[in-house]
């Protein structure tokens, strides 16, 4: 974070009302003009307990948008939402409004499965599946039927090897297991395995966090060349992180969605100041 930054949250005047948290009412605006994903009035229970609170947020169309704010103010629980992963915890539920290319991503008759390829998701902790390299990539593309044959596949594969910057690391091992690769490398598969079926959105939750600077910086590139292509939702810990690749950021706060703007403005003008608190250190 430049001190600049800092100096100028400091000397702004705040409007009034500003302070509190409060569901719904988001400071800053949730709307896309062309989104990709629409939210509305999103709620998310863990039995009795909510961990979302009536959250709407548009996702736009080959942004880049970071999810930040306080240990379980709910981001990975609102990610989550974005492609019914928590449709696989039995405890949760999930209520509100969210679309894709506007269909209602919770209708009854909607494929998970080929949601899930639309929507893809990368973790915290690389997660290669215990198989080679080349089958990583391939998974994807061969469940969806993506490839007319076995030419077509390893064209696939190596596109989206080359696209997650990892192709020349691995071209002359791919028959060697993805688990055997550096942990950086394995993100990057990770990356590739879930671009490999051509999805709209790339989730990403904390992408990094087990990563040394060197493969962060090197995933860090790579989601701004992704962009040309996706749409990615990464939530992130690092506010340097944040700042650096994102167009728009969501601040939250006990599963509140408070401030959303672009990223110069939440890292240099927040208006809330709950937001201010968080990026200039105060809590968190
Ligand atoms: N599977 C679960 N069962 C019950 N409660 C959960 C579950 N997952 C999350 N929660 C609760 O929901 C709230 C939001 O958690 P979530 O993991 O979404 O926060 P987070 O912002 O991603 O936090 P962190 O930055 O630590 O990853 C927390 O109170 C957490 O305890
Ligand atoms: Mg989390």
């Amino acid at each position: 974070m430049p001190a600049e930054a800092n100096r100028a949250v400091s000397e702004r005047p705040r409007p009034e009302g500003t302070t509190e948290a409060v569901p719904g009412k988001t400071i800053g605006d949730y709307t896309h003009p062309d989104a990709v994903m629409s939210c509305r009035n999103v709620d998310v229970y863990y039995g009795d307990k909510q961990a979302v609170m009536d959250v709407s947020l548009d996702i736009g169309r080959n942004e880049v948008i970071s999810m930040i704010g306080p240990s379980g103010c709910g981001k990975s629980t609102f990610l989550r939402c974005l492609n019914r992963m928590n449709d696989t915890i039995d405890i949760a539920r999930v209520t509100g409004d969210i679309t894709l290319d506007g269909e209602n991503i919770y209708d009854k008759r909607l494929d998970v499965v080929q949601l899930r390829a639309r929507v893809g998701m990368v973790f915290q902790k690389p997660n290669p599946f215990p198989k080679s390299i080349f089958e990583n990539v391939a998974y994807g593309p061969r469940i969806h039927g993506m490839a007319r044959d076995k030419t077509d596949l390893e064209e696939i594969v190596h596109e989206s090897l080359e696209r997650a910057g990892l192709l020349k690391e691995v071209k002359d091992r791919m028959d060697q297991p993805g688990t055997g690769l550096s942990g950086g490398q394995q993100q990057r598969l990770c990356i590739a395995r879930a671009i490999a079926v051509n999805p709209e959105v790339v989730l990403m939750d904390e992408p990094c966090s087990a990563l040394d600077p060197i493969a962060t910086a090197r995933i860090e590139d790579l989601i701004d060349e992704l962009k040309q292509k996706y749409t990615i939702a990464i939530v992130t810990h690092s506010m340097q992180q944040a700042a650096r690749v994102s167009q728009r950021t969501a601040y939250f706060h006990l599963g509140i969605l408070v401030e959303v703007g672009t990223t110069d403005h939440i890292f240099t003008n927040p208006t809330h100041k709950l937001t201010e608190d968080y990026i200039t250190g105060r809590f968190g």
